[in-house]
């Protein structure tokens, strides 16, 4: 029998203080809900129900490819967590299989330990199943009040325990399975008596068991299921994923000089014996291979780096780069939309845009391509074995031909031909013994 996943997002987020969804806001450049989607499509769930508010549907529906399996689920006033699970019942109103509801807030869940919940499940014969944690900080979670070794009675919430019931330190994670869709019919009858005037989701357990059904529970690790309330959970939860991440591709060969000072991406790749210096950020959609040094202090987004390579310190690539092999690329370079052939060099301040740069190209210090008209971008084209002399200005539209050379200073606003010499600026004039004369000059304007 296959599964159903409800989760739950229609929070008002308020602890976060921002104007999108607790659920959108990034972990190493994916929207938390994405890391809990994933982790449930492991399982080939029959349907994903996503319990959304007015304000944010949009952006959470849009956030995901259109798929028949997803039901975006309005609830219209945040009346609680029982409330916003109760939303899903027109869409699962039938179904015989278990249903599982997740918290949008809590992205770090393990497919395996939802495999572990179903098969305990089955093997108490359980109605339900709550999945816990134990944790010497229970502050803001739910307790959960155990029967005895097998069975749960109560959870109940931090706002509402009693200074006893405070010392409990196995909490909820909010992560809980039902036999079938008979659920429904207890979260109609859960009622509002606590401090927050909410329909609390945990009090189904209650329910269940005051009707003699049985409610088992797993305690899972902690690390699984922290949930994300604050701006500094988010922080906190970034960390643990930087580090796993770190771990991930140091223990695949790449050499991290300082990890701490090292921002990754969930989807950065990056090669074996690929050394990344410190103070470098992976913005999304970045894949380095393998034997490139990063000398440090860069920024990437959206580009690929051959191997081979070495690039930085200070490099900025935006959006659309691709750097073939063995190229270097210095201090004070930035690139977007460009791509740049084998062996090319561009050692220092250079800023090429929307450009093609051939293969063993010299790029010259102050080299800038104008490639935005204040209408719109133009494309820049450098043949193979160019030289481009340093602080040339290249105004596109415009190209460049194999084996050119271009002279220091010019602004180039003609395309150039195969081995042609470029030389746009004004001649130079020297006035003899002008000098002392500009001196003379000077000291008399002074007086
Ligand atoms: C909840 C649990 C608590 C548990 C903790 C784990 C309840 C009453 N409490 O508390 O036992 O220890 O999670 O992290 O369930 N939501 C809606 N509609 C609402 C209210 C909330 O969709 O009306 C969604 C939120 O968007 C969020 C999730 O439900 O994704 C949890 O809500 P939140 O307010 O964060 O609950 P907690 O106070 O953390
Ligand atoms: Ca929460």
């Amino acid at each position: 029998m296959g599964f159903a996943a409800i989760i739950l997002a229609a929070g008002e987020s308020k602890r976060m203080k921002s104007f999108k969804n607790k659920v959108l806001h990034p972990l190493a450049g994916r929207p938390m809900l994405h890391y809990l989607v994933e982790e449930l499509e492991k399982l080939s769930p029959d349907c994903i129900v996503i319990v959304v508010n007015e304000k944010t549907k949009e952006s959470i529906q849009s956030s995901f490819k259109h798929s028949e399996k997803y039901h975006f689920v309005e609830q219209n006033s945040p009346l609680g967590t029982g409330h916003a699970a109760l939303q899903a019942r027109k869409i699962l109103n039938n179904y015989k299989g278990k249903i599982g509801i997740f918290f949008g807030d809590t992205p770090f869940i393990s497919h395996k330990t939802i495999q572990r919940s179903f098969l305990r499940m089955e093997e108490m014969q359980a109605f339900s199943l709550v999945v816990g944690f134990d944790t010497a900080f229970p502050v803001g979670y739910g307790r959960i009040v155990i029967e005895n070794e097998y069975f749960l009675s109560r959870i109940i919430e931090e706002r509402d325990a009693t200074e006893q019931e405070r010392q409990i330190t196995l909490c909820n994670s909010g992560m809980m399975f039902f036999r079938n869709s008979d659920v429904f019919v207890i979260l109609q009858n859960i009622q509002i008596h606590n401090c927050q005037k909410e329909y609390y989701l945990t009090d189904v357990i209650a329910l269940l068991h005051d009707g003699g059904e049985k409610n088992a529970y797993i305690v899972a690790d902690e690390k699984e299921l922290l949930g994300v309330n604050t701006r500094v959970d988010l922080a906190n939860m970034n960390d643990i994923l930087q580090k796993r991440l770190r771990e991930y591709w140091m223990l695949e060969g790449v050499t991290f000089e300082d990890p701490h000072s090292v921002y990754l991406s969930y989807d950065t790749k990056i090669g074996k014996d690929t050394i990344v210096g410190p103070f470098t950020y992976f913005g999304c959609g970045v894949h380095i291979e393998e034997r490139v040094c990063i000398v440090g202090f860069c920024y990437f987004e959206n580009s690929v780096i051959q191997k081979g390579s070495k690039v930085g310190p200070f490099v900025r690539m935006r959006a659309g780069v691709l750097v073939g092999q063995e190229v270097l690329v210095g201090n004070f370079v930035e690139l977007k939309n460009t791509s740049v052939g084998e062996a090319s060099k561009m050692a220092h301040f250079t800023y090429l845009g929307d450009s093609i740069v051939g293969k063993e190209v010299n790029i010259g210090a102050g080299v800038i391509t104008c490639n935005y008209d204040g209408f719109q971008k133009q494309k820049t084209h450098i043949g193979d074995r160019a030289f481009v002399g340093t602080n040339v200005s290249l105004v596109a539209p415009v190209k460049i031909g194999n084996d050119s050379v271009i002279a220091a200073g010019s602004v180039i606003t003609l395309d150039v031909g195969e081995l042609d010499l470029a030389i746009a600026r004004s001649k130079q004039m020297n006035k003899s013994q002008g000098a002392l004369l500009w001196r003379d000059r000077k000291r008399i304007k002074k007086k």
